[in-house]
């Protein structure tokens, strides 16, 4: 275990030179392509940091804890390193006015369009069950959306 954490520590530390060194030489904009290729691994890591986590709670219910701590430390590297050096590449984020127009724009694009048209799909090949699940999702996306939206007013009264 203390063999691991040292590498782990070394590996961080070269890691931190890389990007640095990484920083320092790239001055100009990422390209468009390099930005979707970001948005895209990031992602990825989202994905699979929350699949890890379902796995090691599956693994710990069928007595393996050692399975379940594996999916744990891989789903922990997964955000914690690897989506967050790419969020840090792309520079996600910043003014909160801004964070939370970006957050809004996604909740109601799922609100309006895209758990809508999950639901009808659904409906339409016979998933009922699933369709009521998305249509349900939709709501609290619009929730999400109102949230978002009342903070953004207390944020910079108009
Ligand atoms: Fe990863
Ligand atoms: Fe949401």
């Amino acid at each position: 275990m203390k063999r691991i954490l040292i590498s782990t520590a070394a590996c961080a530390a070269s890691l931190l030179s890389t990007s640095a060194m990484a920083a320092a030489t790239e001055a100009k904009p990422l390209s468009t392509q390099t930005q979707t290729n970001l948005e895209a691994a990031m992602h990825g890591e989202a994905y699979a940091n929350l699949k890890y986590l379902r796995y090691a709670d599956q693994a710990e219910a069928a007595g393996k804890p050692e399975l379940a701590r594996l999916f744990r430390e891989s789903a922990n590297i997964e955000a914690n390193e690897h989506f967050d050096r790419e969020a840090q590449a792309l520079q996600l984020g910043g003014a909160n006015s801004a964070n939370l127009e970006d957050a809004m724009a996604g909740e109601h694009y799922e609100n309006v369009t895209m758990y809508i048209n999950f639901a009808s799909q659904a409906e339409a090949d016979g998933d009922t069950r699933v369709a009521a699940m998305f249509r349900q999702i939709a709501i609290d996306e619009g929730t999400h959306y109102d949230s978002y939206k009342a903070a953004l007013a207390k944020l910079s009264p108009r």
